[in-house]
């Protein structure tokens, strides 16, 4: 079915949009997809409110933005949906993610996911948020020298670096090197390309140098002026470009929350 029209709020200067007038239950036509696409690379997270939709709907939705990519960890939401991952925390065990400390997703890949659509499908009464950074920004207020000196560099990622990762096959999966600051392929912007989960060292670096570099350049995407903050509610879907932006999931709440994640497939970071 065609939806020819939807809505865009921003939410920030610089990150984050609201998608207004769009049912994800219907299809959009090829150009109301190139405009979304294009909106996504502009704002870089979108945030559908409100959607009801099944695991179904969710993957055929997510398959519009690429090939979908089977995460090589975790349990996938049925055994027909390979695809669809669960994330379900908060329990009375103990915790189970390090989703909390700001990342990329699967940048310990040599082709990490061009994107993310996550949807929330059990939520707690209070907290469980999540916060984007556009690395893009981030990258800009960095000044003229350091810069310089990060456009040159390349940075080892490791999915071992990950607590919440153990369990994965280590040999299936050995650390891989992508540039400091990557382009994004279609807008041709720059941002910084390394996150505190799996970003190990920076190569051309020595161990003290990478010591007092590293956490410095992590730091920058917990600057407030570079985030847009989700309070989810039931149903709402977020897709992100998870090549140009980092997302932290706050980690404040008691009781179940289960979310809905799927990666689509990137390509190699230059
Ligand atoms: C993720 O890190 O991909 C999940 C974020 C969330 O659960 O909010």
């Amino acid at each position: 079915m065609r939806f020819p029209v939807f809505d865009i709020r921003p939410l920030t200067p610089t990150i984050g949009a609201e998608v207004h007038g769009l049912d994800l239950n219907l299809d959009l036509d090829a150009s109301g997809h190139a405009a979304l696409s294009e909106v996504l690379h502009e704002h870089q997270v979108l945030f559908f409110r409100d959607q009801r939709i099944t695991a179904h709907r969710q993957r055929e939705v997510a398959a519009r933005f690429g090939a979908l990519q089977r995460f090589p960890f975790g349990e996938p939401a049925a055994p027909d949906l390979p695809e669809v991952m669960v994330l379900a925390t908060g329990g009375d065990g103990p915790k189970v993610s390090n989703a909390d400390i700001w990342h990329s997703d699967a940048t310990f890949m040599a082709r990490p996911p061009l994107g993310t659509m996550l949807r929330a499908v059990s939520l707690p009464p209070l907290g469980g948020d999540t916060l984007w950074a556009d690395m893009e920004s981030a990258y800009r207020s960095l000044s003229a020298p350091i810069r310089a000196l990060l456009d040159g560099l390349t940075a080892e990622h490791d999915f071992a670096k990950s607590r919440s990762h153990r369990g994965g096959d280590r040999d299936a999966l050995p650390p891989v090197v992508h540039p400091v600051v990557r382009t994004h392929p279609l807008t041709g912007r720059r941002c910084l390309y390394v996150n505190r989960i799996f970003t190990t060292r920076i190569v051309e670096l020595g161990e003290r140098e990478n010591e007092l570099l590293l956490p410095f350049l992590f730091d920058r995407a917990a600057r407030p002026e570079f985030q847009v903050r989700l309070t989810w509610r039931p149903g709402d879907v977020a897709l992100w470009d998870n090549r140009s932006t980092q997302h932290y999931a706050a980690y404040d709440y008691r009781g179940p929350r289960v979310m809905h994640r799927i990666v689509i497939e990137g390509d190699e970071p230059r």
